[in-house]
């Protein structure tokens, strides 16, 4: 037994000059530290994130309330339990709000003390934090009832074998509401899925990279403006070209498109989604039916090396993503982002209906880490994939990395390779790979 002994919450600001949460937890001499990321596109069902909302401080984006809230509720209700017991905090924690999205102390607030505490719990093992969450992955309780398989993916095991390294998911191009509206699909992705190690398929991801922005410099593009995840975000015709053009750079870099990198989109079709259509305003304000999107993704697959697909479709039209499901769910991956948010039930309910086979894990979207290792673990036991992922609005805390590693993600998509926020995580994935097998 670990007694947490000290918990402070602080205001600081992540990658977009916003505000968030910083919470420190202590037990003696020791201490961990995190700090909560924050999404742009975010999805309706997710777990709330607390802001001040009085204009006159940062625009109404202070956290001061959340950082209030861990430093005069949680802390006296956490003093002196055991950090080694991350469910029992984090149970504690969701008991505190005992709202369904976190809406009353805050999804922030909540996050902080939970991935503080999970540091000081490693701290306290002496463990690197990745083994720290292997152990609390593997400790989990079984599920209490083990849901149909998705049709497409045979049930992988449910406590995977040993930490392991994700293949990176790395943003090539911006778009959406990453980077100002230049295109409707919000990311186009490299992913090394022919890289023998993590550092040689970074390695390879930095290439492309280069490549790219020379490409984009060449034909007169902004070769060097970047979005929010530091992906290029040049003014293109269409989505079709920004996938054009990563084919090209994959090329380029001396690599072949489809057995070395592939690529993947976050359409992020929720946010061009008007209540009656898919609206694109990189084609005059065209607007496609789900059908039509399905139609749409489905040529992309047959003419480009595409392996995965992220909302594809709005994050309440579960019709629609049945469809997509069956059409093309034996062909890549269908991740669901907007569309799960990390939570148990909306996975659930994603597994039962037969949508989607993988699934995007954002910790913030939950709240706690035990969540998000609960929403792992139903992911796992039905064959979905498990994408951890990083939010655009970041900062230096590199927990994604080893939560990736420890809980075995398959892939880890943190942004691009530029901007020190995605650098954090990547260069804790070198210091980590140096120390697996
Ligand atoms: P967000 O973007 O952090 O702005 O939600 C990331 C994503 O959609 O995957
Ligand atoms: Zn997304």
């Amino acid at each position: 037994m670990i007694r947490l002994t000290r918990l402070f919450a602080r205001e600081l600001l992540d990658s977009r000059g916003r505000p968030t949460v910083e919470v420190e937890a202590s037990a003696g001499e020791l201490t961990g530290r995190a700090i909560v990321p924050s999404g742009a596109s975010t999805g309706k069902w997710e777990a709330c994130e607390l802001r001040d909302r009085d204009s006159a401080r940062y625009d109404g984006l202070g956290v001061r309330q959340a950082v209030a809230h861990v430093n005069d509720i949680l802390r006296p209700l956490l003093l002196e339990t055991d950090v080694s017991d991350q469910a029992a905090v984090d149970q504690r924690l969701v008991a505190a709000d005992g709202t369904p999205q976190k809406t009353r102390l805050g999804g922030n607030a909540l996050l902080g003390v939970s991935l503080a505490v999970a540091h000081l719990g490693a701290a306290a093992r002496g463990v690197p934090l990745f083994q720290h969450f292997h152990t609390l992955y593997s400790s989990l309780p079984p599920l209490a009832d083990r849901p149909l398989p998705a049709p497409l993916a045979p049930p992988g095991p449910l406590v995977p074998p040993g930490p392991r390294m994700p293949l990176p998911m790395t943003n090539m191009i911006s778009g959406g509401l990453h980077a100002g509206g230049n295109i409707d699909f919000q990311d186009v992705l490299a992913i090394p899925v022919g890289a023998p190690d993590y550092p040689t398929g970074l390695e390879w991801i930095v290439r492309i990279y280069n490549r790219l922005g020379r490409l984009l410099a060449a034909d007169g593009y902004e070769g060097r403006l970047v979005g929010d995840e530091g992906g290029f975000g040049p003014r293109l015709p269409g989505n079709r070209e920004a996938v054009e053009y990563v084919v090209k750079a994959i090329e380029k870099a001396g690599l072949r498109p489809g057995a070395d990198a592939t690529i993947a989109l976050d359409v992020a079709a929720t946010h061009f989604w008007d209540g009656n259509g898919y609206r694109l305003a990189s084609e005059r304000g065209t607007c496609l039916s789900s059908d039509q999107m399905i139609d749409r993704l489905e040529e992309w697959i047959d003419r480009y090396p595409i392996t995965s697909i992220e909302d594809g479709l709005a994050e309440d039209d579960w019709e629609g993503w049945e469809r997509l499901t069956r059409r093309l769910g034996h062909r890549v991956r269908l991740v669901g982002d907007d569309l799960f948010t990390t939570n148990v039930e909306r996975l659930r309910t994603g597994i039962q209906r037969g949508v989607a086979n993988s699934v995007l894990i954002k910790i913030n979207q939950i709240g706690t880490i035990t969540e998000t290792l609960r929403a792992m673990q139903l992911a796992r036991s039905a064959g979905y994939t498990c994408v951890v992922s990083a939010r655009s609005g970041e900062t230096e805390d590199a927990t994604i990395a080893d939560l990736a590693v420890g809980a075995a993600g398959d892939l880890i998509k943190i942004g691009s390779i530029v901007r020190s926020e995605r650098l954090a995580k990547y260069n804790q994935l070198l210091r980590i790979a140096e120390l697996l097998p």
